[in-house]
């Protein structure tokens, strides 16, 4: 039997990730949102795809969240983007409703599965999806880390001109402009990065990683990122339904690990069959604690603002 996995929220991230799941043939997709006819027409137009792109697999679109009963995983991608001007933290109170209704919905038809959240500001709605849902920490886990990474390595592979494959590399931290890309722990193909580029320019796409969101925004208007974002998702869905464990960087609940603790904040974890199956701890520098630090602080002050609405 195939896999099962339910994407909330039909807009440009939710439909992009069912649709990139579909064309890895990964598993069924129920693509679920509010709003009447969206998830039904981008979810049969998908379907519609898999002939010419020979897929085996079954979307459906609905506003139903029965139709979700038993899925795998479960993708929270519902909730306003930013607009130019804006955070993701100006998002907080709205997109902490969506999903708090969302995963309550999608939950307790699920019990078994594991929640990507992908809404933003996507700490603080890892919190929200955590307490809502009532699972264990390692079946609640965000999607930020992956993309950040991602949109860091392309820069780096674009200034060594090499492929894009050989640049391994972490981003730690919160999903804001407070996240921390970890040079010390970036290479190609086993090289430091610092061998291949000076440190003006290491800087400067430090910087543009940071703001990687913001650009897009900026292009955009109407909205955020989701190519992007959705393919970075797959590979966590991917990791998680094939057992891969691959070890990403992610946004997890930690408790004592880096000095955090009860709140969520991403960090490099193994992904399983089982969500979160391990994570790690890296040996960091004093200056890279402190800027780790202030992004962690950045996540509370968030956080801080919802607890009395989470309980
Ligand atoms: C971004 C948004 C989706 O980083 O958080 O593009």
């Amino acid at each position: 039997m195939r896999k099962k996995v339910t994407v909330i929220g039909a807009g440009n991230v939710g439909a992009t990730t069912a649709l990139f799941l579909a064309d890895k043939e990964l598993c069924d997709v129920v693509l679920v949102d509010i709003m009447e006819g969206v998830p039904q027409g981008k979810g049969l137009d998908i379907l519609e795809a898999m002939p010419v792109e020979k897929r085996d697999v079954k979307i459906v679109g609905t506003n139903d969240y029965d139709a979700t009963a038993n899925s795998d995983i479960i993708i929270q991608t519902a909730g306003f983007p930013r607009k130019p001007g804006m955070s993701r933290d100006d998002l907080l109170m709205k997109n902490y409703e969506i999903v708090k209704a969302c995963i309550s919905e999608a939950a307790k038809r699920s019990p078994n599965a594991v929640i990507i959240v992908v809404a933003n500001p996507l700490d603080a709605m890892c919190q929200v999806a955590y307490k809502v849902s009532g699972f264990s920490k390692n079946r609640v886990v965000g999607m930020a880390g992956v993309l950040d990474t991602a949109r860091f390595r392309t820069f780096l592979a674009e200034a060594c001109d090499v492929s894009v494959e050989n640049v391994t590399a972490f981003v730690l931290g919160g999903h804001g402009d407070t996240m921390v890309p970890l040079v010390r722990y970036t290479s190609v193909a086993g090289i430091p990065i610092t061998e291949l580029i000076d440190a003006e320019t290491l800087d400067k796409i430090v910087d543009r990683t940071r703001k990687g969101g913001a650009e897009i925004v900026q292009y955009l208007k109407t909205g955020s990122a989701y190519y992007a974002p959705a393919a970075s998702t797959v590979e966590m869905v991917e990791s998680i339904l094939k057992d891969k464990k691959k070890v990403l960087p992610c946004a997890a609940y930690l408790e004592g690990e880096y000095g955090v603790n009860g709140l969520y904040v991403g960090v490099p974890v193994k992904l399983g069959a089982r969500g979160i199956e391990k994570i790690y701890e890296l040996t960091l520098t004093d200056a890279e604690k402190a800027e780790l630090q202030k992004s962690v602080d950045a996540v509370q002050e968030l956080v801080t603002v919802l607890e009395p609405h989470l309980g």
